[in-house]
């Protein structure tokens, strides 16, 4: 207890000197004025599309990560195709497998009739994300808001700026770099994957063709690689789901740190965290101390959510988060 308030404290410390780590621009408590329980909405929409269907946290965690990546957190992973414009949700990475945005379109709904022109689509993610990492047994942190919505989402952009699953440790450094974010910060935020799940071709060269000479991936544990194959197996035509963390899948813990640690990543850019010289001890660190890794995961979740926002009079408040208005 006082170890983690004293890491805490630290880590507020840390916050306050270091240039950049938190967005001037974002403000806690925004909508207490402009729309007073406006979060309180989110949340108990949030909740109660959990108690339902609880694949939905995972999901609005992922869509928040997404929606940063490209463009900054402004809300481009919502918005719809067009006849004339291939947008961002349609885009490998994100369709079949990014799901959830009924959700947001029902808190958004709910927003707009509350307070009218006033919660961006943008905030709301950031918000239901944080929602849905409480919901799953992550801390209960405080979200910056004031982030204006985009009209801008192109489905190119997508690959260009999200990490891919066979992505090595110094590939992924540099891109949570490219968005100011630290390789501590990446380790952290991949313990994400300690719930959720993952299509079987996000992975599956690992299992039947990891290269001429190994046809399996010698860092996975054979005994996970067997059971692997038997839940996706060659050549079949569908596209099985398999769970992220294949303990505990529906816990937002540091399962997932003790799983690399037995070779049990699922992904590449899960396993070579654990493999790399530049990664390792971040992940023994967050293996071996739940509550240090899950204060950092909060501060991480900030720090990511404030990637490139747009504020003050820059984009607008979007009606529809679907469409740009
Ligand atoms: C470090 C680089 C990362 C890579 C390469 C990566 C890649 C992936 C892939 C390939 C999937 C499975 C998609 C599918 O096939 O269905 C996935 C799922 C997921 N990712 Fe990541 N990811 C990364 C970081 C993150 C971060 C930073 C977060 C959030 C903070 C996150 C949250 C999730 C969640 C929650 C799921 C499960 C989604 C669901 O069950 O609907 N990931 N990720
Ligand atoms: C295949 O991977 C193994 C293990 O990483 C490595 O030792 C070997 O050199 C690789 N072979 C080729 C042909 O790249």
């Amino acid at each position: 207890m006082r170890t983690g308030l004293v890491f805490l404290l630290a880590l507020m410390a840390m916050q306050a000197i270091i240039p950049g780590s938190s967005s001037a621009s974002l403000k806690l408590g925004y909508y207490k004025y402009e729309c007073k329980g406006a979060e309180k909405i989110i949340r108990q929409t949030m909740a109660n599309f959990i108690r339902y269907n609880p694949t939905v946290a995972p999901s609005i965690i992922r869509m928040h990560f997404h929606d940063c990546f490209v463009r900054g957190c402004d809300g481009s992973v919502l918005i719809d195709s067009t006849a004339s414009n291939k947008a961002e949700k349609d885009a490998p990475p994100n369709n079949p497998s990014l799901k959830g945005f009924e959700v947001i379109d029902q808190i958004k709904a709910k927003l707009e009739a509350y307070c009218p022109n006033t919660v961006s689509c943008a905030d709301i993610l950031a918000f239901a994300a944080r929602d849905a990492s409480y919901y799953v047994g992550g801390i209960n942190y405080n979200v910056p808001a004031g982030r204006r919505d985009g009209r801008i989402s192109i489905d190119s952009e997508v690959i260009q700026n999200l990490p891919a699953p066979n992505f090595n440790a110094k590939q992924l450094i540099g891109n949570f770099a490219n968005k100011g974010l630290s390789a501590d910060e990446m380790v952290t935020l991949s313990g994400a994957h300690s719930i959720g799940v993952s299509h079987c071709s996000s992975f599956s060269p690992r299992l039947y063709a990891f290269n001429s000479t190994h046809p399996q991936d010698p860092s996975i544990d054979p005994q996970f690689a067997a059971f692997l194959k038997t839940k996706c197996p060659q050549g079949s035509s569908n596209d099985p789901n398999v769970f992220l963390d294949n303990v505990t899948p529906t816990r937002l813990d540091n399962q997932y740190y003790k799983n690399l640690k037995y070779k049990r990543g699922l992904l590449t850019s899960d396993q070579t965290l654990e493999g790399s010289p530049e990664t390792a001890n971040t992940v023994t660190m967050n293996a071996k101390n739940y509550r240090a890794w899950s204060a950092k995961f909060a501060a991480a979740m900030v720090r990511m959510g404030s990637i490139e926002v747009l504020t003050g009079n820059q984009g607008e408040i979007r009606k529809k988060c679907r469409v740009v208005n």
